[in-house]
């Protein structure tokens, strides 16, 4: 896979695929940038090296037609606080009035093109928006790992078409994600909650066969049974053994063996609560969880919406050693599928 760094990206357009898809509130604002903020060292980098700089996301699920409250708009301004330049934004993503701007832009100037899945061609991994898209850059950059699990035309279409690579957020992501699997430093405590058994399950199949010790949520109990997870990996799942307030948070006795088995950790992978944690009086046991992983000084991966949400929310998000943009595509990625995005660029 090539990286942004082995091109000589002087002069040229370069077309990023970004995940800018951030929770917006009723009233447009962001509620939370952190996707925003991992894709600022590409976009430096792009800026340093003299790049004409082209980017494009999606952000939430217009669903192929223009949707007033999902233009990129909030997503442009967040960027120009960040990167102290003005950002330039298309009225639309593709078309030849955009793709002249393009081409008159200079070196290290920033455009930002219009939410993607205004188009059904994008979701719909269309070959012919695909073109019309690629004629918006002459290198592609993904640096989109959250969406690298969507066969979308701007994931892997694009990269069919122009000379392509990996940005520094991707690389980052695979490289942090394959080690946790691959070489982890032992023991590997791997902390699974929530309750989507569906998406979670693989990834507890595959990552107990490197884990140490495999924590779970009662939420996963019943799949895990199913399974016959700790029929194939005899001694390496722990379960919780008693409840708190109403069954909405796990109790003192659990918070008890989870810690013991965090704190001898050398690596923790961390995906998922383990009480109702929207609400505050149930968040005990999962912030006893983050602040364990913490304490332990062990190499932490954590990734999920939920998880990454409350970390941010008791503000002890900077504290991790590496914190996943992706939800689905973590997940994915952990349990073993090749990701489009990222067999686009192989
Ligand atoms: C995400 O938020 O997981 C990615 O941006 C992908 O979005 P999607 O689930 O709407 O495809």
């Amino acid at each position: 896979m090539r990286s942004l760094v082995d091109f000589d990206l002087k002069d040229k357009r370069v077309l990023v695929r970004c995940d800018f898809n951030v929770p917006l509130s009723k009233e447009g604002e962001i509620l939370d940038d952190f996707r925003i903020k991992q894709a600022l060292p590409t976009i430096f980098y792009l800026m340093e090296n003299k790049a004409k700089i082209v980017l494009m996301s999606h952000l939430g699920r217009p669903g192929g037609k223009a949707v007033e409250g999902l233009k990129m708009d909030p997503v442009q301004v967040r960027l120009m606080e960040y990167l102290d330049v003005s950002v330039t934004k298309a009225p639309d993503c593709v078309g030849e009035e955009i793709e002249k701007w393009t081409k008159k832009m200079i070196p290290g100037e920033i455009l930002m093109l219009e939410n993607l899945r205004f188009h059904k061609g994008e979701e719909e991994g269309d070959k012919s928006f695909a073109a019309k898209l690629a004629k918006m850059g002459d290198v592609y950059i993904n640096d989109a790992f959250g969406a690298s699990h969507r066969a979308h035309a701007s994931i892997s279409g694009v990269p069919e078409l122009l000379p392509s690579g990996a940005g520094l957020l991707l690389q980052r992501e695979v490289e942090e994600l394959s080690a946790l699997m691959e070489s982890p430093q032992k023991p590997l405590v791997a902390v699974i909650g929530g309750a989507k058994a569906d998406t979670k399950m693989k990834v507890i199949d595959r990552i107990s066969a490197v884990a140490d010790w495999v924590l779970i949520s009662g939420l996963l109990d019943k799949a895990i049974i199913k399974e016959n997870i700790e029929l194939k990996y005899p001694g390496k799942v722990v379960k919780p053994v008693d409840e708190a307030r109403d069954g909405k948070d796990i109790g003192p006795e659990t918070i008890r063996i989870f810690k013991e088995k965090i704190l001898e950790a050398g690596t923790v992978f961390w995906n998922g609560p383990f009480g109702k944690i929207e609400e505050e009086e149930f968040s005990r046991g999962t912030e006893e969880i983050a602040k364990a992983i913490i304490k332990s000084g062990s190499h932490s991966v954590i990734g999920g919406g939920e998880t990454v949400e409350f970390v941010n929310r008791i503000g002890l998000l900077p504290k991790f050693s590496h914190v996943s943009t992706g939800g689905g595509a973590m997940l994915e990625f952990l349990s073993g599928k090749e990701l489009p995005g990222i067999e686009a660029l192989k």
